[in-house]
């Protein structure tokens, strides 16, 4: 048996997203955990000195970086904004060494940049990797409603239901009491109506102040004690825990919520159905997609960024769909090779 036959059997990888024709069984997740790891500790040495703008520019200098040592052809699809207003990981830039598989990418290279800046739970550094023309187009609408529940649950709520309706399908699909049901949502003024509703359906509330994707993951994931997500929060967003629903189990419905006629039309000129609820699947079509992410302040997923000695700790985790593997990654980095990442000065 040739040496690719005899690895080709192990590898469950398309070829479309495999590592290189020569080296069939690497997990680009685990390429993916070096990048997010870098924007964590470069993002990590702004925590609590309440600069959000310094934090993100290094987050996104050390993403960027490390990103284009990985063996693909990206195209960020998701990411810093347009050309002209984001000099870097913006949309439709190239990233990758070029050589592999074609991927779209979406970067997020802090999810809660306040709460870096404050030193506040949950900021992540994030990204996901799909096939090419897999991820949903989030350009038209900045905001969209979510509803994110764990597998348990996943077949039986929708979004269009009242909410008392799907906590009460969410809780009898746990085997718990609606009032041992804990619901995440942004801390925003316009969630007051909807605090109003899960209250007085028995449930309770868990406020996040920013980082929505660390929610959504908290609400799929098992052995957590979040069982729903709901809110309006960022489109981008929704489409990055999409893909680390696709491993995790669970689904993310959502629904546009434009802030503007502009917006508005502007989202109908692009053929979206307003009314529609998008599901994980519509979110990213492909099955074979990726998610990383690198806790920078500690929080209910991951450990945060911390230093020992010459040495940076970091915690990660990555997801790959295809096989549904999960892994919680401690790495130990030599502190000062990353240092020039920080833009200390
Ligand atoms: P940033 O870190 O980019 O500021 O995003 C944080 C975040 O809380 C997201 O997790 C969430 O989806 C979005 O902002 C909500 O937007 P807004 O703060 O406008 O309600």
């Amino acid at each position: 048996m040739s040496d690719t036959a005899k690895y080709a059997q192990y590898s469950t990888l398309s070829p479309a997203l495999a590592v290189g024709d020569d080296e069939p069984d690497r997990n680009l997740a685990l390429e993916l955990v070096r990048v997010t790891e870098a924007a964590a500790i470069a993002g990590g040495h702004w925590v609590g000195f309440g600069d959000k703008n310094k934090a993100d520019g290094a987050a996104v200098d050390a993403m960027r970086s490390l990103l284009s040592t990985v063996h693909f052809n990206g195209v960020v699809v998701i990411g810093e904004g347009e050309k002209d207003e984001a000099p870097m990981l913006y949309n439709g830039e190239r990233v990758g060494d070029g050589s592999g598989p074609e991927c779209d990418v979406a970067v997020d290279p802090i999810d809660g940049t306040r709460l870096t800046a404050l030193g506040i739970n949950n900021a992540l550094a994030v990204l996901a990797v799909a096939e090419r023309g897999t991820m949903f187009d989030p350009s038209a609408v900045f905001y969209m409603e979510k509803l994110v529940t764990g597998p348990e649950a996943a077949d039986m709520v929708d979004l269009r239901l009242p909410v008392k309706q799907n906590l009460h399908l969410i809780a009898k699909a746990k085997g718990k009491k609606v009032n041992q049901i804990n619901v995440m949502i942004l801390d925003r003024d316009r969630h007051r109506p909807l605090v109003q509703e899960i209250r007085d359906a028995g449930a309770r509330t868990r406020f996040l102040m920013d980082g929505d994707v660390a929610g959504a993951i908290a609400a799929a994931r098992e052995g957590t004690d979040i069982d729903a997500l709901m809110g309006i929060g960022g489109t981008p967003e929704g489409i990055v825990a999409a893909c680390a629903i696709k491993s995790l189990g669970g689904v993310i419905q959502g629904r546009l919520w434009p802030t503007s006629d502009e917006e508005k039309q502007k989202a109908l000129d692009a053929g979206h159905d307003l009314d529609r609820v998008l599901s994980t699947n519509d979110l990213v079509t492909s099955d074979n997609c990726y998610f990383a992410a690198t806790g920078i302040t500690d929080g209910d997923l991951l450990r945060g960024v911390r230093y020992h000695g010459g040495k940076v700790l970091t915690q990660s985790i990555v997801m790959r769909s295809k096989s549904g593997t999960i892994r919680v990654v401690d790495g130990e980095h030599q502190a000062h090779k990353w240092e020039s990442y920080a833009r200390l000065s």
